[in-house]
């Protein structure tokens, strides 16, 4: 869809009239440090601001650059990023970390292609990057912005996403990407996703697995046990059983997966830790 400027001009007005005063300020704003900001939008993918905020502070004052975080152990990692859950975000932090260190002499590539080879960096964490830290002028499409444009150029009714980006992209205004799209971040966060919030949540939860009876939340519970230290397979097979009356297969089950995705490691005893 190919938008007149006249309609284009004035919705951007819109956005940014309404951002003079609603503007909010947050720390990954007073930076344009690519590694800084990747922490920042690995954080937001699945975690609210509020939640964001204290362990984006704590895990930069911790690891500072992104030669600081890939010269840590992965248990380290692991253990900084208590409370935010999906840990396996943990993990690709780490791992795109030494690739831009063994690989790219400690910068960023500024390149869409190669930032989506890194771990954990997908489509919209690599447009990320070029807007927040880069500037480019690449139109960047997340959940929040998906609803903005549906709700304003299409009526509510959902859209292809090539047909989304189409009209993101004509969007974004000459010179002023960084500033339209964290205004369309807090349009979407303050605005438009709290009017339209009970029918998309009811929506959602009618179909989705209650957390406590998923694998994520006992992967979640397995990896907070092992925080606190070392453990026997026998010794946390017994702790599970008293407190969620799993099974032992269960239990057995769930370390499978850790272990293929590099949360956990098993030594020969059968002594469980965090990964080295
Ligand atoms: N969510 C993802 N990126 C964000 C940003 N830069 N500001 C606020 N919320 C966000």
């Amino acid at each position: 869809m190919k938008l007149s400027t006249g309609r284009i001009v004035s919705f951007q007005h819109k956005i940014f009239s309404w951002w003079t005063t609603h503007k909010r300020d947050l720390p990954w704003r007073h930076t344009r440090d690519p590694y800084r900001i990747m922490i920042s939008e690995v954080m937001l993918q699945q975690t609210q601001v509020l939640r964001v905020l204290p362990k984006y502070r704590e895990f930069i004052e911790r690891f500072p650059t992104v030669v600081d975080l890939a010269k840590a152990t992965s248990a380290d990692v692991l253990r900084i990023w208590k409370g935010m859950g999906y840990n396996r975000r943990a993990l690709y932090l780490h791992r795109t970390a030494k690739i831009i260190c063994d690989q790219y002499n400690g910068h960023f590539p500024i390149n869409y292609e190669l930032l989506t080879t890194l771990p954990g960096l997908g489509t919209y964490t690599a447009r990320a990057i070029l807007v927040f830290a880069f500037k480019q002028e690449v139109p960047l499409v997340d959940t929040n912005i998906r609803q903005i444009i549906t709700h304003f150029f299409f009526n509510d009714q959902p859209q292809k996403e090539s047909v989304i980006e189409e009209v993101a992209r004509q969007l974004v205004p000459s010179g002023k990407s960084w500033e339209w799209h964290q205004a369309l971040m807090d349009y979407g966060a303050l605005r438009l996703a709290r009017a339209r919030s009970g029918s998309l949540i009811k929506a959602s939860r009618r179909t989705s697995v209650p957390f406590k009876d998923s694998n994520r939340f006992f992967r979640g519970r397995i990896i907070d046990r092992l925080r606190e230290g070392d453990i026997r397979e026998s010794k946390l097979a017994s702790e599970f059983k008293k407190k969620y009356g799993k099974s032992d297969d269960f239990l057995k089950s769930i370390l499978q997966e850790l272990e293929a995705d590099g949360l956990i490691s098993r030594s020969k005893a059968g002594i469980i830790s965090l990964p080295e």
